[in-house]
C-alpha cells in the first residue's frame, strides 16, 4: 500500500499522460501527400499571420503584371540595343526599298488570283526570254489561276525529251505534258552568260525569298531605273544604273515599259502595274502553299486557343479543393511535456 501522497502523485501523472495522448491524437493531421505538405505549410503560415492576406486574384494580377512588365522591358531594350548596327552605304547595300502595302502578305488575305494570272503573262512575255522558272510545273498552275485545258495547250507548245528511248536507242522529243516543268530560255548557265554579256540571269522560282526585302525589293528594282544615272554616278560599261541593286550597276537593263503587254482583262499595262503583277506572281512561285498555310494556321489558332482556355478551366477545377482548403490547428491548452 502506497502512501496517500505518493498515490495522488501517481494518479496525477497518469491523468496528464492520457491528456497528452488525447491531445496528440486530435492534432494528428489527415494523410497528406508529400507534394501538398509544403503548400499547406506556406498556406498555414500566411493565413495565420493576418486575416487581410491578399486574395488569389490579387496575386494572379500582380504576377501577370510583373510578367508583362518583364517581357515588355526586354522587348523595349532589344529594340534599341539588341539589333546589329549597319554602317553600309547605299552603294554597297543598294538603296533600301520602300515598304509597299501588299495585300497578299497580310495574315487573313490570299493571293489575288487575277493578279497571278496577269503576272504569269508578264513573266512569259517578258522575263522568260532570259530567266528560267525551273521549279514550277504546269500542273501547279492548274486550279490556281488557269484551267487544265489552258495549261495542257501551253505545255504542248514546247518539246521535251521522251522518258524512254525508241527502238534505235535514241531519245526522241515529245510534246509537253502537265507534269513537265516550265522550259528554261537557255540550255545551260554558260549559254545564258554568253547571251547576256557575261552576267547570269538567275532562276526566279525562289527569288522573292532569296533577296533581302523580297517583293518590295524586286518591285523597286523593276521600277527603279532612272532615265539617266544621277550626276557623279559611275556606271561600268555594259551595266545599267539602278539604285536598289547592291553596287548600283546591274547587268539587266530596264525591261518594263508602259503598254508592253496587253492584258486579257483589259487592265492598263503600266510599268508599275506589270511590276506589281509579276512580283506577286513570283511570290506565288516561291510560296505556292501560302494560301493553304494561312487557312490552316487560322484553324490551328482557333482550335489551340479553345483548348488552352479549356485547360485553364480544368486546372482551376482540379485545384480548387486544394486552393480553398482551410487548415486550423488548435494547440492543446497546456502540456507540461519536457521536449
Ligand atoms: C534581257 C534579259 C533579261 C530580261 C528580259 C529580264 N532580266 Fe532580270 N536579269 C537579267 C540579268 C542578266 C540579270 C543579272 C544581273 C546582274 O547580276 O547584274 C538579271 C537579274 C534579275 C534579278 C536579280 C537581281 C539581284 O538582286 O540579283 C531579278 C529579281 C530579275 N532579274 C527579275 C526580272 C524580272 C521580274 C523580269 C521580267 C519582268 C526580268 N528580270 C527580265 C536579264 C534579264
Amino acid at each position: 500500500m502506497l502512501s496517500s501522497a505518493a498515490a495522488q502523485r501517481a494518479r496525477q501523472l497518469v491523468q496528464q499522460t492520457t491528456k497528452i495522448v488525447r491531445n496528440t491524437t486530435t492534432v494528428s493531421t489527415p494523410s497528406i501527400e508529400p507534394w501538398q505538405s509544403q503548400y499547406i505549410k506556406n498556406r498555414a503560415a500566411s493565413s495565420s499571420a493576418s486575416e487581410s492576406a491578399p486574395s488569389p486574384f490579387y496575386l494572379t494580377a500582380t504576377a501577370s503584371a510583373a510578367t508583362a512588365a518583364a517581357i515588355g522591358s526586354a522587348a523595349y531594350y532589344y529594340q534599341y540595343a539588341g539589333k546589329d548596327a549597319f554602317a553600309m552605304t547605299p552603294a554597297e547595300e543598294g538603296l533600301h526599298p520602300p515598304q509597299y502595302p501588299w495585300e497578299h502578305t497580310r495574315w487573313t488575305k490570299t493571293y489575288d488570283h487575277a493578279t497571278l494570272r496577269r503576272g504569269f503573262q508578264v513573266y512569259r512575255e517578258v522575263c522568260a526570254a532570259c530567266h528560267s522558272l525551273s521549279r514550277i510545273p504546269y500542273r501547279k498552275i492548274v486550279g490556281s489561276f488557269a484551267t487544265v485545258d489552258e495549261m495542257k495547250a501551253m505545255a504542248e507548245e514546247n518539246e521535251y525529251d521522251n522518258e524512254d528511248p525508241n527502238d534505235e536507242g535514241e531519245i526522241e522529243k515529245r510534246p509537253g505534258k502537265l507534269s513537265d516543268y516550265l522550259p528554261a530560255p537557255y540550255k545551260n548557265d554558260e549559254a545564258a552568260r554568253a547571251a547576256n554579256n557575261g552576267a547570269l540571269p538567275p532562276d526566279l522560282s525562289l527569288m522573292v525569298k532569296a533577296r533581302h526585302g523580297g517583293v518590295n525589293y524586286i518591285f523597286a528594282l523593276l521600277t527603279g531605273y532612272p532615265e539617266d544615272p544621277p550626276a557623279g554616278a559611275v556606271v561600268q560599261d555594259g551595266l545599267n544604273f539602278n539604285p536598289y541593286f547592291p553596287g548600283t550597276g546591274i547587268a539587266m537593263a530596264r525591261v518594263l515599259y508602259d503598254g508592253l503587254v496587253e492584258y486579257e482583262d483589259k487592265t492598263p499595262a503600266t510599268t508599275s502595274q506589270m511590276a506589281k503583277d509579276v512580283v506577286e506572281f513570283l511570290n506565288w512561285a516561291a510560296e505556292p502553299e501560302a494560301d493553304e498555310r494561312k487557312k490552316m494556321g487560322l484553324k490551328v489558332l482557333v482550335v489551340t486557343s479553345a483548348l488552352f482556355a479549356l485547360s485553364i478551366w480544368v486546372k482551376r477545377y482540379k485545384w480548387s479543393p486544394v486552393k480553398t482548403r482551410k487548415l486550423v490547428y488548435n494547440p492543446p491548452a497546456e502540456t507540461k511535456v519536457r521536449r
